[in-house]
């Protein structure tokens, strides 16, 4: 488990924040510079530990996946808060780790490099305050593999949500190529051909895997609340 504690200590140490929080769980200055300016951008006071539940709204998390005890960590903050944006980077490529910490509650993953230009993107759509859009109940979604539901008309557009080792993506449901409902294709474990083409993507990231579409498709986080999978808004 990382030990926040054992981080480095700056910004608000020994105050409660009252601005949403970003906490930073990485000793790397060049990241921690970014992400720094990047919150200053957003007015979000940087913390080095968890807010007090009653201080402060944890609004975006950073990790580096490579240090022991990250996904655990990652699943603990999914847990306590669940509409935060959390976000893991890699040092060096690793398809492993990425799905990993996908699968234990990241909404961003990223290599090092691009990492603020994606938090940066997010913030830039998101709303002060996140909300949780309701899809299914989480009864009905459960024992189901593949295709677990279609959601034509959700704040982020028409969404089909699939069961993939055991974990709910949901994915835009429309093709980048030339629109064809995706959900209308072929599943095979994690990858999704397009009815229309035979593009395929990654259900688990988006990533576009084979053309003719040459961009892949938006993921949306979920989270059960309450009883029901809902999908995250953050635009
Ligand atoms: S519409 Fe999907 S590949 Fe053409």
């Amino acid at each position: 488990m990382v030990n926040a504690a054992d981080g480095p200590h700056d910004d608000n140490q020994g105050r409660r924040p009252t601005a949403p929080v970003c906490l930073l769980l990485t000793e790397d200055l060049q990241v921690r510079r970014r992400l720094q300016q990047l919150a200053a951008d957003h007015k979000l006071a940087i913390a080095d530990s968890e807010p007090a539940q009653e201080a402060a709204e944890l609004a975006v998390a950073v990790i580096d996946l490579h240090v022991p005890g990250a996904l655990e960590q990652i699943r603990a903050w999914r847990a306590r808060w669940p509409t935060a944006l959390l976000a893991g980077y890699l040092q060096t490529p690793d398809r492993d780790l990425w799905l990993a910490a996908q699968r234990a509650g990241c909404d961003v993953v990223s290599n090092r490099g691009a990492l603020a230009l994606r938090l940066r993107e997010l913030l830039a759509r998101s709303a002060p305050a996140s909300r949780a859009f309701p899809l299914l109940d989480a009864a009905d979604a459960a024992g189901r593999l593949g295709l677990v539901f279609r959601a034509p008309d959700t704040p982020a557009g028409p969404l089909a949500v699939y069961r993939v080792a055991g974990r709910l993506y949901a994915i835009a449901d429309r093709c980048p190529h030339a629109g064809a409902q995706l959900s209308a294709g072929e599943a095979d474990g994690s990858v999704l051909t397009c009815p229309g083409h035979g593009s395929r993507f990654d259900i688990c990231t988006g990533e576009r895997l084979r053309g003719p579409a040459d961009t892949g498709v938006a993921v949306f986080p979920l989270a059960e609340m309450g009883g029901q999978i809902c999908l995250l808004i953050r635009s």
